[in-house]
């Protein structure tokens, strides 16, 4: 087994490595950037979920830490920890699921795609662990641009052969999130009560809100679409401002990436009726990926929802965010290909 941190880590991992053995079934988590703003949140999220026997997080610093004060939860997962690329394919080996927050935030002024320079690359390395030591392992992708990422990974593991599109999913539930929050509001409804579909991507105009699918069914004022629609796709944007300088939404984040993951656990036990938003490998549109509802099983998404009845505004919308969804795709794309 590797032996991780300098001090200490050797006998954290031979406890931990006693209690996985005779430990809870359960299935076997990595956190790939654990140590960040999102990762430490989420680490905690995932150690709190009975469905999780092990996590591992893994970074390329401060991981030790992270992994010590979390490890202290009395909770069932046993968590090991991972730091520097020399420890990534330990820190793969065996996973079931993978999730990865791991790449530079966003500044004040910046867009999502102004990250692709230096996430794309990150987003690569990853991925090509993923390929070696885990092919088979569902993939959680957080680090943006999303809209980009989600076609390097599928490049990378097309180049290694262990392409599954089924088991690569962008992590859209931030938007879903955002949406539920916001369309609550305006419906003075608890927001636990409310389901509004986020299809397209994203980013900007590629997140499009399908309020006319509301549920409960709602009707809405066109200035209420309109304020609505705004304020969900630039919600990371209000974050970002918010935090001037300090980053973008983590623990907002680190929840809906929790919750995504908790549903692709379930999809993962078998259960039924398993449905999420996320950008996938789809046939929904002429675009090669599109978020849309899809149904989490045994191997993934398993069951891509069609867009459904879209009226005019969404109509218009569908058109804006296809344009800038297939600029971003094939930037990722031939990222990996030229
Ligand atoms: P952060 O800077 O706080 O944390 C990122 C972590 O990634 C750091 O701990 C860093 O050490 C680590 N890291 C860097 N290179 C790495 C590598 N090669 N291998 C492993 N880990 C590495 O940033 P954050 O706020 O946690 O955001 C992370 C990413 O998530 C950003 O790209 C951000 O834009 C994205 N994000 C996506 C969504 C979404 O809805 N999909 C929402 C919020 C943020
Ligand atoms: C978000 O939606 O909050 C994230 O994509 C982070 C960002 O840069 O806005």
């Amino acid at each position: 087994h590797p032996s991780n941190f300098k001090e200490g880590g050797d006998v954290l991992l031979n406890k931990a490595n006693c209690r996985a053995k005779g430990g809870a079934p359960g299935f076997k988590v990595a956190i790939l950037g654990a140590a960040g703003g999102i990762g430490q949140p989420l680490a905690l999220l995932m150690k709190i979920n009975p469905l999780v026997s092990v996590l591992h997080l893994y970074d390329v610093v401060n991981t030790p830490g992270v992994t010590a004060d979390v490890s202290h939860m009395d909770t069932g997962a046993v968590v090991r920890g991972f730091l520097g690329q020399p420890q990534l394919d330990n820190a793969l080996t065996g996973m079931d699921l993978v999730i990865i927050p791991a790449g530079v935030p966003r500044k004040p002024g910046m867009t999502r795609d102004d990250l692709f320079k230096i996430n794309a690359g990150i987003v690569r390395t990853l991925c090509e662990g993923i390929a070696r030591a885990c092919p088979n392992a569902i993939v959680n992708l957080i680090s943006n641009p999303v809209n980009s990422t989600v076609a390097i990974a599928a490049e990378v593991f097309k180049k290694a052969g262990t392409y599954d599109p089924k088991r690569l999913l962008g992590v859209t539930t931030l938007d879903v999130v955002r949406a539920n929050t916001f369309v609550a509001e305006v419906l003075g409804v608890d927001p636990r009560e409310v389901d509004v579909p986020v299809v397209g991507g994203h980013a900007g105009v590629t997140i499009l809100p399908l309020l006319s699918q509301v549920k409960p069914p709602s009707s809405f004022t066109a200035e209420e679409a309109e304020y609505l629609t705004n304020r969900i796709q630039n919600g990371g944007t209000e974050v970002v401002e918010a935090k001037a300088g300090a980053g973008s939404a983590t623990l907002s984040m680190a929840y809906a990436a929790a919750k995504f993951a908790n549903s692709c656990l379930h999809g993962l036990k078998g259960e039924a009726g398993v449905v999420e938003c996320a950008f996938v490998d789809s046939q929904v549109t002429e675009l090669p990926f599109f978020a849309t509802k899809v149904r989490l099983g045994r191997s993934g998404a398993e069951e891509i929802h069609q867009l459904g009845p879209l009226n005019e505004y969404e109509r218009i919308g569908l058109e804006k965010a296809k344009s800038e969804l297939a600029e971003s795709i094939k930037k990722g794309v031939d990222f990996i290909k030229k």
